[in-house]
């Protein structure tokens, strides 16, 4: 008692109640600083399923997008520690900024997904139509919503085994897994991507030609190629380190014409 007493005595302020901080900032204290909305209010870190789709189907279409997201997260955190490496410069030539590329992943990752939606009724019958029995499309009426067709349930192996009995990205092409496929459907998106992307060239093949030939400045806008670097760095940080399963494109194309 006697210590506090003297410790009140010699800092008058001890013995009382000490003050709050002041939770006003020049921001709350002026009524300029207000913020008349909530500039983030109403978007969605997920995507929409439409009730058509049954409860295997959601479980079977979140599994993929999950795929497709780890996918990209992958690019993206490879083009930020590594920028234009090698891998890059071969699917986007020298002359690309980096930064471009890494911009479209993050997007496809933290990007705002309002009106992204999947659905499984044949709505415009495509699953087995002008294209043959396909996997899924994108509709010209709706472009942000995608139709995912029985077909797609059948056969997509996991984005883990990209790599597995001898897969090469050369020989299996950009859509050979779930993962792949999906962030195929999101670049054709213009919530998802932006809408600036389109097919380009198909094979791993087309695409390093592409970004070394004369259009080089198309193949950052080239959905395949933006596939074949993600799965081409993924491959080759994550599933097989250091070396990849990119494959010879020319033995690729060679096999495809026995
Ligand atoms: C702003 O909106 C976002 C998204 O709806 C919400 O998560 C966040 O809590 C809101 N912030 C404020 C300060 O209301
Ligand atoms: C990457 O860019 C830097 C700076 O522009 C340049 O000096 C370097 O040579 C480039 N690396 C490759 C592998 O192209
Ligand atoms: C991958 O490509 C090889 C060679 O073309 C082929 O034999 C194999 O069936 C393909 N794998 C899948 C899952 O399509
Ligand atoms: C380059 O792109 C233009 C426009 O798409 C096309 O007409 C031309 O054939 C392409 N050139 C080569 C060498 O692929």
């Amino acid at each position: 008692m006697l210590a506090l007493l003297s410790l009140a005595a010699l800092f008058p302020t001890f013995a009382l109640a000490a003050p709050a901080p002041s939770e006003w900032t020049y921001k709350t204290a002026l009524k300029e600083f207000e913020v008349p909305t909530n500039w983030s209010a109403g978007a969605h870190k997920g995507y929409s399923v439409s009730s058509t789709c049954t409860f295997d189907e959601r479980r079977a279409i979140g599994d993929g997008l999950d795929e497709a997201l780890e996918l990209a997260a992958q690019a993206r955190d490879h083009l930020r520690r590594y920028g234009n490496d090698t891998i890059f410069n071969a699917w986007f030539g020298s002359e690309t900024d980096p930064n471009l590329l890494l911009g479209l992943y993050d997007r496809l990752v933290d990007g705002d997904k309002t009106g992204i939606t999947f659905r499984c009724d044949d709505v415009d019958d495509e699953c087995n139509g002008k294209y043959g029995i396909i996997p899924g499309y994108f509709r010209a009426t709706a472009k942000d919503e995608t139709v995912v067709c029985p077909t797609y349930y059948l056969a997509k192996p996991r984005l883990e085994e990209t790599c597995v009995n001898r897969w090469t990205l050369a020989n299996n092409g950009s859509e050979l897994t779930q993962g792949a496929w999906f962030m195929h459907r999101l670049l054709h998106l213009p919530t998802g991507s932006g809408g600036r992307l389109s097919d380009v060239v198909d094979t791993v093949g087309a695409a390093l030609e592409l970004a070394q030939g004369v259009n080089h400045t198309q193949a950052a806008y080239s959905i395949h190629t933006v596939q074949y670097y993600a799965l081409d760095v993924y491959a080759y940080d994550i599933l097989a380190p250091g070396v990849g399963c990119r494959g010879d494109p020319n033995a690729a194309d060679a096999q495809k014409e026995e």
